[in-house]
């Protein structure tokens, strides 16, 4: 099977590529020698590769920025993946997509389902949300996961940042009035395989099964924390510790960080429909967290 992969030096697609490779051959793009908001690329790309299946693990994930870059965030986030999906749907091939938490606006106090209503409060979750719909106007076989407070040892994810931090400062100030649910990006390419896995076990053709199961799940750990809370964890479960330099971690708030984007106070996703349509187990974000740490080098 062949997999065109798109994003390919990004957090997720580097765990993907890694997990994905007994399931198929990868072939995976990134920028600046694909651009998926060049329609014409997409189009000479997906024909040259003739793939199985596509996943777009590529985005525009600055979400300050993306406040002065409207446009370049939209064409990543919102018209590639809209292109992508045409072209998806012209040669029948499934599609996987990944969104964000960030399309709620996190005024609602329980987790976050399917059918809530987004309602972004920023640039970079309106252009995710744009996403979701021009692909869902696009193609009738694409699965979307909404994924939240993504992390891994490399990139510039919160876990790398507190532990930057950790090497340099001797107190450190987090929020703890952001709430959502910290996930390994490890765990979202193994529930992804899990899905293709299914996929490929059926007797039916992929683009029917895609068909089927088509539509937005949420796919994140198991639980959910302050910023603060998971900057407490990282510490305590960081091995080596007497590299760190940090003495103490303190609760903050949000507005004693002023910053260009707005970001949703809570923004928890409930996987029950995930968990039950794929049989897929989702561990709890601090048994993740634990493990994941194993792979950093202090
Ligand atoms: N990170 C999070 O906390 C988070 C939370 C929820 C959902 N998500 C979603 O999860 C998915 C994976 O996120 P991630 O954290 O792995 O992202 P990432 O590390 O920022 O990787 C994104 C990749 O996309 C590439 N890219 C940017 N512009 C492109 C373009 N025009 N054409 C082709 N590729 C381009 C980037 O290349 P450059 O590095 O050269 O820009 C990078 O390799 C995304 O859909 C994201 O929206 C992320």
């Amino acid at each position: 099977m062949k997999i065109l992969l798109i994003g390919e030096r990004g957090q997720l697609a580097w765990e993907l590529i890694r997990t994905l490779m007994p399931i198929g051959e990868i072939y995976p793009v990134d920028f600046p020698q694909f651009d998926i908001s060049d329609k014409t690329q997409i189009r000479d790309t997906v024909k040259a590769v003739a793939p199985d299946i596509i996943i777009n693990a590529s985005a525009y994930t600055n979400v300050d920025l993306a406040e002065t870059e409207k446009e370049k965030a939209m064409a990543i986030n919102a018209d590639g993946p809209g292109w992508l999906a045409a072209a998806c749907a012209s040669k029948k091939i499934p599609l996987i997509h990944y969104s964000t938490d960030f399309v709620f606006d996190g005024t609602k106090n329980t987790p976050y389902v399917e059918i809530d209503q987004p309602n972004p409060i920023n640039i970079y979750g309106l252009s995710k949300w744009k996403g979701e719909q021009a692909i869902q106007q696009e193609t009738g076989a694409a699965l979307i996961f909404r994924l939240a407070w993504l992390y891994s040892m490399r990139g510039n994810s919160f876990v790398t940042k507190f532990l930057e931090w950790a090497k340099k400062y001797e107190t450190i100030r987090v929020v703890d009035d952001q709430i959502g649910n910290p996930t390994w990006a490890r765990f979202v390419a193994e529930a992804t395989a899990t899905v293709l896995s299914q996929a490929i076990a059926t007797e039916m053709l992929l683009y029917d099964w895609f068909t089927e199961k088509k539509g937005i799940y949420h796919l994140t750990s198991n639980g959910e924390a302050s910023r603060y809370d998971w900057a407490c964890e990282i510490y305590k479960n960081t091995p080596n510790k007497e590299n760190l330099f940090v003495k103490e971690i303190k609760p903050a708030k949000t507005v004693d960080f002023p910053a260009p984007a707005q970001r949703p106070a809570y923004s928890s996703l409930d996987c029950w429909k995930v968990k039950s349509s794929f049989m897929i187990s989702v561990p709890s974000w601090e048994n993740q967290l634990k493990k994941s740490l194993f792979f950093f080098n202090l």
